[in-house]
């Protein structure tokens, strides 16, 4: 079974981990960049594990008022396509909407198909792009995701 829950500092050497195998040598965040997520203001990171507690995945966001961005999203290379990331999506968007939430960004690699579909699928729209943002030729688009709030079992 896997079980989505709340990050602590104890998990930053498994995320990086994950970092390692989910992003190109140049695109990796460092530990520091990750410890900033574990301990910042307004940060939901949120971790899957299976029953043995190895971490399977892990998602972060940072929310300022009734927008949040999503900063980074990423599932063990052998345990993708069943579903975790897409838990870790959702688990991730009902947190931040009970923050107060209403609307969320995402920037992501246009060729990064996977999460471009990942996002798609819960909801958001591409809002623009932004060239050369990841380096000469790698260009970013912009996605959101509007409503949040509307969303049937949201509090009202
Ligand atoms: C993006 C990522 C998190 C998706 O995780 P995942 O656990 O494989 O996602 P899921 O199994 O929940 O997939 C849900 C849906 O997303 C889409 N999707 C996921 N991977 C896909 C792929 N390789 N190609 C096309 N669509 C894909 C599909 O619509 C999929 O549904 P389906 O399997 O029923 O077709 C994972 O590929 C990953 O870690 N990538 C590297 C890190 C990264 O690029 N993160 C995003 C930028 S921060």
């Amino acid at each position: 079974m896997i079980t989505i829950s709340p990050a602590g500092p104890a998990d930053l050497a498994a995320i990086m981990e994950l970092e390692r195998t989910g992003f190109d040598t140049g695109e990796q965040w460092s530990e520091t960049g990750w410890r900033d997520e574990l301990t910042g203001d307004g940060r939901t990171v949120l971790v899957a594990a299976d029953d043995d507690q190895r971490l399977l995945g892990v998602i972060t966001l940072r929310t300022t008022g009734e927008v949040a961005d999503l900063h980074r999203i990423v599932v063990a290379d052998d345990q993708r396509r069943q579903g975790i990331g897409g838990r870790l999506l959702e688990a991730g968007l009902a947190a931040v909407r009970a923050l107060g939430v209403r609307s969320v960004l995402a920037e992501v690699r246009f060729d990064n198909e996977a999460a471009i579909e990942l996002y798609q699928r819960n909801g958001f729209e591409q809002l623009g792009a932004r060239t050369d943002y990841y380096g000469p030729g790698r260009h970013a688009l912009i996605l959101k995701r509007y409503d949040l709030d509307l969303e049937p079992g949201a509090a009202t």
